[in-house]
């Protein structure tokens, strides 16, 4: 099994580099690439880690060599959000990087896996997914915006909030986009636990909100990193047991689904061998994730478009 991050010098890309060369399956590869100098040493320190994961470093403008066999693929290559950014100032930098990125990926490794991170997801899945169309290599099984962090957050939150274990909680499902009032907590779903209307729109607020409080948190000068590393090593290791063969595989991630809410849409996803087997229903919603949902539908289809135009003319 080959990974690959793309993006790995960085706060996320480290964090997850760390978790993979610990967590990864005995005789993988992990293969780092950065735009940054230091990318090269980020593996040589890795490599002294007694794991039998085998690693390598790639900088410079070329990404082709990290990308060689790779069967999965993390983007976190890009800007983050500062104090008093939204996602979507990222967009016109973060933009050209993802389009750069994937179009590496269609020469060296088209059939990979590819989990996208990079921010504002909502645009950079759908930049990415016409990007690889325009080229003939677009299969929406295996394009994925990695939302693990929502359920994570989500999770953590209702075990805080319920004086519960959070090893307890079974998965709280969060669909939507990843950005704002595009991401949607399913509270009505969640099991062995009940919520007043008060505490329904808190803690969805706060879930929606939460990349800001770490921002504001680190005094604006970077986003989530850790959680983030952990959320997309999480979603990563699901990716590899899969292909692997082991069944059962679920997880949320923004994919293109067949439309019935918007173009790409955070659902959850039954993995494979070749990403994505199913795509299973989101379930019965409430009133409250019902109208929320309505209203945000407008802003996630506004983001993708964004998108869709970004791949067409930059
Ligand atoms: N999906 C999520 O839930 C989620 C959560 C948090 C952050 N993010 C996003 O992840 C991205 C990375 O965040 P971070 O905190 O790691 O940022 P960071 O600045 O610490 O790291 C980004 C890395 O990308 C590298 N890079 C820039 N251009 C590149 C290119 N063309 N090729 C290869 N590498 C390149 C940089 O050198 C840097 O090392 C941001 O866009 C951020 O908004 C997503």
């Amino acid at each position: 099994m080959k990974v690959a991050i793309l993006g790995a010098a960085g706060g996320i890309g480290q964090a997850l580099a760390l978790l993979l060369k610990i967590q990864l399956p005995a005789g993988s590869e992990l293969s780092l690439y950065d735009i940054a100098p230091v990318t090269p040493g980020v593996a040589v320190d890795l490599s002294h880690i007694s794991t039998a994961v085998t690693i390598y470093g790639f900088s410079g403008e070329d990404g082709t060599p990290a990308l060689k066999d790779a069967e999965v693929i993390l983007i976190s290559a890009g800007i983050a959000r500062n104090r008093g950014m939204d996602r979507a100032d990222l967009l016109n930098v973060n933009g050209s990087i993802v389009r750069n990125l994937i179009e590496q990926i269609v020469q060296t490794a088209p059939r990979a896996l590819i989990g996208i991170i990079t921010n504002p997801v909502n645009t950079t899945v759908a930049i990415a997914a016409d990007v690889l169309k325009k080229h003939a290599v677009y299969d929406k099984n295996r394009l994925f915006g990695v939302t693990t962090l929502d359920v994570i957050r989500a999770n953590t939150f209702v075990a805080e909030l319920k004086g519960k274990h959070p090893n307890e909680m079974m998965d709280v499902p969060v669909i939507g986009g990843h950005s704002g009032t595009t991401i949607l907590p399913l509270l009505s779903q969640v099991k062995d636990v009940s919520f007043s209307q008060e505490e329904i729109v808190s803690l969805t607020k706060r879930i929606q909100n939460a990349g800001t409080e770490v921002v504001e948190a680190k005094r604006g000068v970077g986003s989530s990193t850790l959680s983030m590393g952990q959320a997309a090593s999480r979603f990563s290791l699901s990716l590899v047991r899969a292909l692997q063969g082991e069944s059962n595989i679920v997880e949320y991630a923004y994919v293109e689904g067949e439309g019935e809410y918007a173009r790409f849409f955070s659902q959850p996803l039954l993995l494979g061998k070749n990403g994505i087997e199913k795509r299973l229903p989101i379930g019965p919603l409430s009133v409250f994730e019902q109208q929320t949902l309505n209203g945000m539908l407008e802003s996630l289809k506004k983001d993708i478009a964004q998108g869709e135009d970004f791949a067409k003319w930059k």
